[in-house]
């Protein structure tokens, strides 16, 4: 495990997962019945841009820096938990900001000094498990919820090459034990052929109802760079694919740089 979080924290990709987090976590939160989120692949739970290692990359100063400095409505409600939350909130500091008080979250983070700055941060938070322990296992123990309904997010850090086969096998077994639930999964995009094979592994294992966004800086003709990334959701909320298309357009008018090839797309993989 060589992937730590801080040295890409608040990049394009991080703007892109977490805005349409927040829209799929607002949407549970509109019912008054409680929700569970299960976050496969938590982090640290928070960043400091200043940090040395955000300095080293300085992948913010392309992602979360130029979209404060240029604010998209469509994005008032990240932009503004972001701003709330302080240091660079990842996926847990986010979830946590929408839960309400009979709402519950599971936190994996399978890197030691992670798991224990996730633990530090909700020590006495009693909506709040950390589990140093692997997603992917989680996924066949800590679902379905007693709430039965929720959300997983599954972001992993994608050190192997086998980690697309692993996240479809993750989410053909997730969504056999909690069908009804919402499933969001973040993947890179070097190159298409890749994601493309994902999507149709997918398809054979017979899910229903999933929509993939997708936002690429450039032209994917480079297979050794991050040309873009996506976020597969199945079941996804009423209405979300509009919202999505809205959310992932003004996040790369802020981030883009105007290169070829640069775009998003929402693709519907597989009907209701
Ligand atoms: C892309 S980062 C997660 C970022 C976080 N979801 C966010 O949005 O702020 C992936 C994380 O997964 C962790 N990790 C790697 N393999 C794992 C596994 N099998 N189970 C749980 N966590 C794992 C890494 O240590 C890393 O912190």
């Amino acid at each position: 495990m060589n992937y730590r979080h801080a040295y890409h924290a608040g990049n394009f990709a991080d703007c892109f997962k977490h805005a349409l987090l927040v829209d799929l976590l607002d949407w549970l939160a509109r019912k008054p019945a409680g929700f569970f989120v299960l976050d496969t692949h938590a982090g640290a739970g928070r960043y400091d841009l200043n940090a040395p290692e955000a300095q080293r990359t300085d992948e913010a100063a392309r992602g979360i820096r130029r979209l404060i400095a240029r604010p998209s409505p469509v994005l008032d409600r990240y932009l503004g938990l972001v701003a709330r939350l302080g240091l660079y909130p990842g996926s847990p500091a986010l979830i946590r900001a929408v839960l309400r008080e009979n709402d519950r979250m599971a936190c994996c983070e399978l890197h030691p000094a992670d798991s224990s700055a996730l633990r530090g941060q909700f020590r006495h938070d009693r909506s709040v498990a950390v589990h140093e322990r692997s997603g992917w296992e989680a996924l066949g123990a800590l679902i379905p919820p007693k709430e039965n309904r929720g959300l997983v997010f599954i972001d992993p850090p994608f050190e192997s090459r086998d980690e697309f086969f692993t996240l479809a096998g993750g989410l053909c077994q997730g969504h056999g034990r909690f069908g009804h639930g919402i499933f969001a999964a973040w993947y890179p995009i070097k190159q298409m052929a890749t994601v493309r094979g994902f999507h149709a592994t997918l398809a054979q294992c017979g899910i229903r109802d999933i929509v993939a966004v997708e936002l690429y800086v450039r032209a994917t003709t480079d297979p050794g760079r991050l040309n873009g990334c996506g976020l597969l959701a199945i079941n996804p909320p009423y209405q979300f694919e509009a919202r999505a298309r809205a959310i992932a357009t003004a996040v790369l008018e802020g981030v883009g740089d105007g290169e070829p090839g640069a775009g998003i797309s929402v693709i519907r993989l597989a009907d209701e």
